[in-house]
């Protein structure tokens, strides 16, 4: 395969919501520590989500001033990808086109200290909009950067250089809705990893899968815990 094993891991509502007010319900709240568990132990090279995800989960919004920063030392024109000595094998990919997450390291600073995310070195994986400054401040913070499309990223591209230039050989693709739902029209997800917590979302939640395709899976495991179900599925070739 010439792209790293992608395993879904989402934590769902009975009718398959994967945003909304339900996720921080006494409802979900058992839901939450098996989805956490499972995250530490299924094995892989990090975790992909998407902007506004990494925004709501560790970068809070903050964004530097990029009055601050020379455009980077070779040029958007030459689209070149920046890469860095010290990979660490273990990598929170940020899928974020136009460059809008301001990370104040280059590694995760977990809130809770979570070992499934904390200490994970930040990749960022740009298109050919974002502000030559970002680039800068991309380096300047030695934070790796790759290059997958013009205005929109290309996914299979992106996994493409994630595995022959990174080194990734397995990934966990962890929300939203709207990063897994372009993974899973480009047929780009091997595996699904779900808990489903017994509540229902409410009408503004969006789905496991923005803007799907239809494809079949087929089940590997079902287990319940706690009142919760974890499903396993495999992706039917
Ligand atoms: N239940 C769970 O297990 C779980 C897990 C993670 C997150 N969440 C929830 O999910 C919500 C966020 O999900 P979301 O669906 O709104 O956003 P998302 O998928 O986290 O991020 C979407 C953004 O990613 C960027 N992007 C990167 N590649 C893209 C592509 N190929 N196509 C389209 N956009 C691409 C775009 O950023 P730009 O807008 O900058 O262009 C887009 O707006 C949060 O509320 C969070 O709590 C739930």
């Amino acid at each position: 395969m010439n792209r790293p094993y992608i395993v879904c891991h989402m934590l769902m509502s009975i009718d398959g919501k994967v945003t909304g007010d339900f996720l921080a319900s006494d409802a979900c709240a058992a839901a939450c520590d098996i989805y956490y568990d499972i995250n530490r132990r299924l094995p892989s090279n990090g975790f992909i989500c998407g902007r506004v995800t990494m925004e709501g989960s560790f970068t809070g919004g903050w964004y530097p001033d990029l009055s601050k920063y020379a455009p980077a030392r070779h040029g958007l024109d030459q689209k070149m990808d920046f890469i860095v000595d010290d990979l660490s094998g273990y990598y929170a990919v940020a899928f974020d086109p136009k460059g809008r997450l301001g990370w104040k390291s280059n590694r995760i600073v977990d809130p809770d200290g979570d070992p499934g995310y904390d200490d994970a070195q930040i990749i960022e994986v740009l298109t050919e909009r974002v502000d030559e400054r970002y680039l800068g401040y991309l380096e300047s913070m030695e934070i790796p950067y790759i290059f997958a499309g013009e205005t929109d990223i290309d996914v299979l591209l992106a996994l493409k250089k994630l595995k022959d230039i990174i080194g990734c050989e397995t990934l966990l693709l962890e929300g939203g809705s709207i990063i897994n739902g372009a993974f899973q029209r480009e047929n780009a997800i091997d595996e699904l990893s779900l808990v489903v917590a017994p509540v229902v979302g409410d009408k503004d939640g969006k789905p496991l899968f923005y803007d799907s395709d239809m494809s079949k899976f087929e089940l590997m495991q079902v287990e319940t815990m706690h009142g919760n179900v974890v499903l396993k599925y495999k992706i039917k070739v």
